[in-house]
Formats: C-alpha cells, structure tokens, sequence
C-alpha cells in the first residue's frame, strides 16, 4: 500500500513504513518475512524485548478476568500491586502512584500536581517553572512548553505557556568550555539556575524540571558529576519543587530502577513511562512524595486532574508483570554488564572515527554524536539530513536504532541513539556495533563523506 492509499496517518505524509507483524525478544519481524534487529526498544521503550510470554499471559489473564473499570467508582488489583512494588518501599520518599497511558500525560500531571499543591500550601503565587534548553518532555502543550528543543517548539510556539522559562542544559559536550574543570561547569550552571530563580523572584517557582540523562532530543547525555545535587540544593533553599522526568532514562535503562538513584537526590515528583510497561500497552506514572499528597489530602482531598484511561487494569497488568520479570531475573544487572560491553564496543568501532565526535551514555542507554570535524565539533549541515540517512541504511541491514538531528541546539547536530532490551545477549550486541558501523559508513559515503 503506497502512501495515499493507507487511511492511518503516519509520521510521514510521504511514505508507508512496512507493517510490523511479530516480534520475538530483540526480533521484529516485517511483513515480508525480514528479522530486524531492534537495538534502541523503539524509543528506548521495548526493555524486555518483544512477546515476552509471561507479560503476554498477564495481559490475557487480566483482560479475561476485567479489562476496565473507571476510576471514579473502582480501583483494581493490578494498579495497587503495581503501586505497591512502585512506591511501597517509598524511594527517596516517593509514596503515591498516579497511573497514565504515556510520558506526556505523566508530564502533565506533574505539573499540574506541583501547581495545586502550592495553591494548597497557601503559596498560589507559585506558578513558574524553570526548564532545560534542548530537553524533551512530551508533546501535549503543557509538556511541550515545558521542553526546550526549539524545533518541536517552533510551530507551536504562539500556542506555549509563557510561564516555562529555560536555562543552558548540563550538556558537557557542547556546553562545558574548554577553560572549565567539570566543577567550574557545574558552578556556572548553578549560578546561572540560581540567577534565573532570582530573575523571576524566588517565591513565584514552583518547580525545576530536567531529565536525569537527556534521552531523544540530545541523545543519552547525563549530567556532570554534583549537578543535580547543587540543583536540588537551589530548589529546596528557594522552595521550589524538583520533578525528574524518567520518561526514557528511568525504569532501569541505566542501571539502576531510577536514574537519580546515581545522582545522590531524590525528586518530589516524578514522571516515568516507555519501560514501565516494555511496550506490551501503553502506560506511564507520575509518582508523587508523600508531603504533597498528605497537603493534598488535608486541604481539597483531591487531585484535580484525570483521564478515562486512569491506572487501566491491563496496563497496569503488563507493566506489574514486566517489573517482576525485571526484579526475578536480575536484569538490572545484567543492564550493568551488558552496558559496560556495548560501550567498549562502540569505543572499538567509533572511538577513532573521524565523524564520530563523542560517545556517551549510561547503562543500556548509548548515543553516538556525528559531527563535521572532530576538533571543532562544527555539526554537518542539517540540509544533509544525515541521520535520516544513517536510520535508513540501518534499517536496511537489518537494524533499528534511533537517529535524531538538532543534536546541538534543535537545529543542526545528528546523533544515533541506541537502548537494547534488557533480555539482549553479548552477541546481540556484537551485531547492533557491526550493523550501525556498516549504516554510519554507508551513510557519511552517500553524503561524500
Ligand atoms: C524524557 C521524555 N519525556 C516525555 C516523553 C513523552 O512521552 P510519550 O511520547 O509517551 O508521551 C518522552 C518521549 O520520548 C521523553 O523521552
């Protein structure tokens, strides 16, 4: 079927990508039979791989028994054992669960949270929120104003709340000078934080909003060693709130359940998406600390907020049985080991690579930065689309990964992101290296590169 024959409207208006029709753990399969390897999850979504029969039984066994009740009158079994395994242990103080269908709408209640719990706090004059230049956290308009990729932005731009500002992201390649220590680095962005909370009066921010490690619009880039603690140092003496949007870094993708666990801070809320469920249906959270909530409770008694699909039971069942499996087979470990194994491999492949200005990532979460020149870090010219290019010559040997432009400041810039499933062996490794090596080759060559 070609393009204006399909009445789905796909991402391009162009073209009809191939049906998927079968998966099979780090396998998808096309309709004309191809395997594809499926090195980055989607978008860093499919932890556990594809048809994982144990989530498949719990989705059949809990759509047989109950596939929806609404929230309004029920809860279920599936969203308080998810809630419970989530929060029971209340990480960092995190004790609540709201359950969503995605990222943006986790982002959303988020959001919204930080605002109702200032009004309740009696400090309505909260309702500010510092953000990130070049961040990613969603496309709803509430998560869009919140995110600082100035190309998703730009359309949408008349339609954005003005009440997101953005500073420079903690993005040492691009951003770190060469004069500058990492603690120098860390130094600047606090005072530049510091001096933006000041800039719109402390006492009207509710909250500061940044991704752990930055996953889609800048490709795998964690923060420089102390910046999140001197971040939640400024919130906490400003009172302002910190909510970490774990959309793509959380649920073990690093390393770790949440990826501030290495970071030595804890957030008062928090949004979690794409390995919650591994794809098997579409969920996400916002977990909340039990301060807001317990204000919540003795002020309104609610959160004024909600959707149809509110902690739907087959989702929840999925994403409980995806996190059992994570705990049962210890994967958090091997995310461990097999992220240390793809990092040498990329070193091996890329490390020298003329094109290949900067490696980078934690856990199962690795980006690879193409640039024009690796000693000016000059970006080849956006015109090129080159990692347009590179996903299309992968995906013709076989691989999926997920290359994005506007690297450097939403315009130019080309990055290759990759987020293996959990459930990946070293030889499924081997081979991501070897196809994305072929694909970067074979894609610099068509731009006489
Ligand atoms: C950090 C981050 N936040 C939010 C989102 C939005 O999630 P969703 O696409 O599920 O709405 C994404 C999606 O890529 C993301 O990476």
């Amino acid at each position: 079927m070609n393009a204006r024959t399909s009445r789905v409207l796909h991402r391009s208006l162009r073209e009809t990508p191939p049906k998927a029709v079968g998966g099979d753990g780090v396998w998808l399969i096309a309709e004309d039979g191809r395997r594809i390897l499926d090195a980055s999850g989607g978008a860093a979504v499919s932890c556990l791989g594809h048809q994982h029969p144990r989530v498949v039984e719990a989705i059949s066994r809990q759509a047989s028994r109950l596939a929806y009740a609404h929230t309004a009158f029920f809860s279920s079994e599936p969203a308080e054992a998810l809630a419970e395994l989530l929060v029971g242990h209340e990480p960092g103080g995190l004790a609540y669960a709201y359950f969503v269908s995605g990222g943006s709408e986790a982002v959303e209640a988020g959001i919204k949270l930080a605002r109702q719990y200032f009004i309740e706090s009696g400090q309505p004059r909260r309702q500010r929120f510092i953000a990130r230049r070049q961040s990613y956290h969603g496309n709803t308009l509430g998560a869009l104003s919140a995110g600082g990729n100035a190309w998703r932005r730009e359309p949408y731009a008349p339609l954005l709340s003005p009440v997101f500002s953005h500073v420079t992201p903690a993005f040492a390649y691009h951003e770190q000078r060469a004069s500058e220590s990492e603690t120098d680095f860390v130094a600047r962005l606090a005072a530049e934080l510091e001096a933006e909370f000041v800039r719109l009066g402390p006492d009207t921010v509710a909250a500061f909003i940044a991704e752990p490690v930055v996953g889609a619009t800048a490709g795998c880039v964690p923060a420089p060693e102390g910046y999140f603690r001197a971040v939640r140092e400024i919130c906490d003496r400003h009172g302002a709130l910190l909510i970490l949007d774990e959309v793509m870094c959380g649920m073990g993708r690093t390393g770790t359940t949440h990826a501030w666990q290495q970071e030595g801070v804890a957030p008062d809320i928090q949004a979690i998406a794409k390995g919650l469920g591994g794809g098997y249906q579409p969920i996400g959270a916002m977990l909340a600390s039990a301060r807001i909530i317990d204000t919540l409770r003795r002020g309104s008694g609610a959160f004024q907020h909600g959707h149809t699909y509110l902690a739907h039971p087959i989702a929840c069942a999925a994403a409980l049985e995806v996190q059992r499996i994570i705990s049962d087979e210890q994967l958090l470990d091997r995310v461990g080991d097999l992220g240390g194994l793809l990092e040498r491999r990329l070193t091996e492949r890329f490390g020298n690579h003329r094109h290949v200005g900067d490696i980078r990532g934690r856990g199962l979460f690795w980006a690879i930065e193409l640039v024009a020149d690796r000693a000016t870090r000059k970006p080849f010219d956006p015109g090129l689309k080159l990692n347009q290019r590179i996903k299309a010559d992968a995906f013709e040997a076989g691989l999926v990964c997920y290359p994005s432009g506007g690297t450097v400041d939403g315009r130019s810039g080309d990055h290759v992101l990759l987020a293996p499933p959990y459930i990946a062996t070293p030889q499924d490794i081997d081979l991501i290296v070897d196809r994305l090596g072929f694909a970067v080759d074979s894609a610099l060559r068509s731009i006489n590169h």
